[in-house]
């Protein structure tokens, strides 16, 4: 019997400051920096993001949307026998921030780790949770993006500072006798590294380098519409199917005009198009499970859904994955 991977829970939290963005204009105006709510809407579809407290991590994000996928999926934490988190802002250099989150669970033993593909993160990660049921080396997986963007942002940089938020989501997957993930399809070209990145790192006690995000926002939209395109096509063609198929696209939640450009380019009714972005901005690797849970506890994603996830960023990265709900 074809031994398949089913997502069979779905969770997510969003820290509970919520920053509007007259809030935005209001706090970047006594730095001299000029935005409005008019240019944001307009140019990214995002009307709010929430920016966690001090003192809260990623792996705190994670536990949260981890215990709703679990409670949704019915399965204990001891039950956990593999956990990924993608992110891109862990806890700590090192261990990974899936390692704590394990130990905030109160589980040991499993394997744990991070994956770091920015906003491809979540794709990624469950690509390779995918792989390691279907081996057979994992029974129940909890896969995880968890992020919070707001410690990277320059402030007085308003071309990157308005468009990012923090949050987590999670799903469990679980080994199934029925598809589950119909295909999965995931690349990279790191000659782009440039275009979006947070070039700092630690070394000898101190930060090296410019710690804040940096993007090329231009170079970025044009590479992310191309390939959102390509990585639809590839995993359609890998599972059979085509774009009719396709109930609901849940991309990676950047920018609204990416995401409609995405749909027309796949000739998918805007309806179909889950959207979050406008409440709670770019949520790097966080942003796709985000959505899910959000479409899921909507009513809107049900079972036996075909559902086309995607993901693109720094790397840079993209990627998608179909599954039956
Ligand atoms: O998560 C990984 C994937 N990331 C993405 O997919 C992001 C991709 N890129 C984008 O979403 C868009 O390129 C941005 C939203 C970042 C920028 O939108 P744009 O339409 O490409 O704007 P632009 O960079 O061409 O800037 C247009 C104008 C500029 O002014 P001038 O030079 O025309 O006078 C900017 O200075 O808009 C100005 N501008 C702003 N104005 C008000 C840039 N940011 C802001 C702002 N408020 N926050």
């Amino acid at each position: 019997m074809t031994r398949y991977a089913r997502i069979t829970g779905t969770g997510s939290t969003l820290p509970p400051q919520r920053l509007t963005n007259a809030d935005m204009v209001a706090m970047l105006a006594p730095r001299g920096v000029d935005t409005s709510d008019e240019w944001i809407v307009e140019r990214t579809g995002i009307r709010a993001r929430h920016f966690v407290a001090e003192g809260v991590y990623a792996s705190d994000l994670a536990v949260e949307a981890s215990q709703r996928a679990m409670t949704a999926a019915g399965v204990e934490p001891s039950e956990i026998d593999l956990i990924i988190v993608a992110t891109s802002t862990p806890d700590m250099v090192f261990p990974s921030t899936a390692a704590i989150l394990q130990h905030k669970l109160g589980i040991a033993g499993c394997p744990v780790f991070d994956v770091q593909a920015v906003c491809s993160g979540f794709i990624y990660a469950l690509t390779v949770a995918d792989s390691l049921i279907r081996s057979g080396t994992a029974n129940k997986a909890l896969v995880v993006g968890s992020e919070i963007f707001s410690r990277l942002l320059d402030f007085n940089d308003r071309t990157t500072c308005v468009l990012f938020g923090d949050g987590a989501g999670a799903v469990v997957l679980e080994s199934s006798d029925v598809p589950g993930i119909l295909a999965t399809d995931i690349h990279a070209d790191g000659k782009h590294t440039g275009i979006l990145c947070v070039p700092g790192h630690v070394s000898g006690g101190q930060i090296l380098g410019d710690p804040l995000l940096k993007m090329d926002g231009q170079a970025v939209f044009k590479l992310a519409v191309g390939v959102l395109e390509d990585t639809a096509r590839a995993t359609l063609a890998k599972a059979g199917k085509t774009t009719q198929d396709i109930d609901w696209l849940i991309p990676h939640q950047a920018n609204i005009r990416i995401m409609h450009s995405t749909a027309r380019k796949l000739k998918l009714p805007l309806d179909k198009v889950v959207v979050t972005v406008d409440q709670h901005g770019n949520t790097s690797a966080a942003s796709i499970p985000l959505a899910l849970d959000h479409a899921v506890r909507l009513g809107r994603v049900k079972k036996g859904d075909t559902v086309m996830l995607e993901g693109v960023g720094g790397g840079f990265t993209w990627g998608s994955v179909l599954l039956d709900f």
